[in-house]
């Protein structure tokens, strides 16, 4: 089989996330099937507040386009969101609404959420573990950026608690579901290195 390429990175730039924490988790699942694992921090792409005078005045921030670049390059890309009052953060629809503009990937315009799969699941301390935030994330992905995105997804409640000490999930049931999560990711993702 292909190895394919697996950017992962967490809607959260908090020293201690869970949600930072459930990435790492998945990385290391990706790393066990033999993917090629890419793992990065938001807080490498600082990144204002979208403003079309900005955008106007100075283009697309070169953050935005490094994450571009780096998705483009990826096969398939999981997004580990927190939830905040029932959706996503700004971070990372900021991030994603900046990505989304035509100079983001240069010229021609390639979009960096077409051609690859994408994967999501999120983490949260309390007892719905962000679902909410992935049914706001779906149709963002899906609807406003045209990505494919797996159906299979973790909602990770209680999280504070759900690590063990090499930071695997605890949970055999959240430990099942993140591997249901990983081994699609890869699956679909291999159809886009041929
Ligand atoms: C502004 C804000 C809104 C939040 N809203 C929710 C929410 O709707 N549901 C929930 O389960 N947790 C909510 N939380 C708690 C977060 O899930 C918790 O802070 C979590 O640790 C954030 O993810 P992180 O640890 O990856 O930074 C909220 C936190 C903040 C700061």
């Amino acid at each position: 089989m292909r190895h394919p390429r697996i950017l992962v990175f967490a809607g959260s730039t908090r020293g201690g996330s869970i949600n930072a924490r459930l990435a790492a988790a998945a990385v290391k699942e990706l790393a066990l099937a033999d993917a090629e694992v890419t793992r990065i921090s938001l807080a490498d792409y600082p990144l204002p507040i979208y403003n079309g005078d900005l955008e106007d005045e100075h283009g697309v921030p070169e953050p935005a386009k490094r994450l571009v670049r780096h998705f483009l390059s990826h096969h398939g890309i999981l997004v580990v969101t927190p939830e905040y009052n029932a959706s996503i953060p700004a971070l990372l629809k900021n991030t994603l609404d900046w990505m989304s503009r035509r100079g983001a990937a240069g010229q021609p315009y390639e979009s960096p959420f077409r051609n690859r799969v994408f994967a999501i699941s999120a983490a949260t301390n309390g007892q719905f573990g962000g679902i909410r935030a992935l049914m706001a994330l779906r149709p963002i992905l899906e609807l406003g950026l045209g990505a494919t995105v797996i159906p299979e997804q973790l909602a990770l409640a209680r999280a504070e608690n759900g690590f063990g000490e090499n930071g695997s999930l605890l949970d055999e049931h959240d430990a099942g579901s993140l591997r249901r999560v990983t081994t699609r990711l890869i699956e679909e993702a291999v159809r886009y290195t041929l």
